[in-house]
């Protein structure tokens, strides 16, 4: 049964993993496992995969993105990617803000907002991380963090293109450790997510605004997620790398 009027999105972050030849095959396996499906189903494949994974993925309703983008049009930016590039290439949305992004590539708030501005402008759709550390939770800093994450890297966005934003909640000490966040914990922090967004972009907006779950989700735990109120989706980082337990997953959803 559907909570909400939201849609059910979930999305595979592949990170630096899957070679062309080994993205498009997981597609093909993926397909006939999520045929009735009724979530939306994202991928966030390697840029280099893109072009085969919309070629792969299509006839079937999975969307093809990418994980990250340069917030310049365009530029002497040796090893970076405009979003035009990823557009052209066919994908739809974009990962910002991640963790790892933010914490190995040093990426601050600022960077992030001027990312999803660009993204924007591009087309593509924001897929916007945040999260609090381990330490920040144990301080009470939680809200604090994503309340300045949010603000900050949101700040320019207008309540028109909001309602085409993803929101990631994925707190940092959860991702690819097996520590996932209780149901109650992400619940909690992503009705204050909502309630950050309605400050924002005014309640209306708000209520629209699709904010997934991220961290150590796997086929065991994902429907205690699904079934809160707050919980719009899922971002699945390790389990989508596998069709089966990505498909598993995705199958979780209640039409
Ligand atoms: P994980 O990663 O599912 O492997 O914890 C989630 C993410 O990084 O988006």
């Amino acid at each position: 049964m559907k909570k909400t009027d939201r849609e059910v999105v979930i999305t595979g972050n592949w990170k630096m993993y899957k070679t062309i030849e080994e993205a498009t095959g997981c597609i093909k396996e993926l397909i006939p496992l999520i045929e009735h499906a009724s979530a939306t189903v994202y991928l966030a494949v390697p840029f280099t995969a893109i072009q085969a994974s919309v070629e792969a993925a299509k006839g079937s309703s999975i969307v093809i993105g990418a994980q990250n983008m340069h917030d310049a049009m365009e530029g002497a930016f040796t090893g970076e990617i405009a979003g035009k590039m990823l557009t052209e290439a066919g994908a739809r949305f974009v990962i910002l803000g991640h963790s790892e992004r933010r914490r190995i590539f040093n990426e601050t708030n600022e960077i992030v907002n001027h990312k999803v501005l660009r993204a924007i402008k591009e087309g593509l759709q924001p897929v916007l991380c945040v999260g609090e550390t381990k330490e920040e939770r144990e301080h009470q800093q939680t809200q604090a963090t994503i309340k300045q994450q949010l603000d900050e890297c949101l700040a320019g966005v207008t309540a028109e293109d909001a309602t085409r934003l993803i929101v990631a909640y994925e707190p940092v000490w959860a991702i690819g450790t097996s520590d996932a966040a209780s149901p109650e914990i992400a619940e909690e922090t992503q009705g204050f997510c909502r309630q950050c967004l309605a400050e924002l972009f005014g309640k209306q907006t708000a209520n629209k605004i699709v904010i997934q779950y991220g961290g150590s989700v796997t086929p065991e735990n994902a429907q205690e997620y699904l079934q809160c109120k707050e919980i719009d989706g899922l971002l699945v980082g390790g389990a989508s790398l596998s069709a089966k337990k990505f498909s598993q997953i995705i199958n979780s959803v209640k039409g």
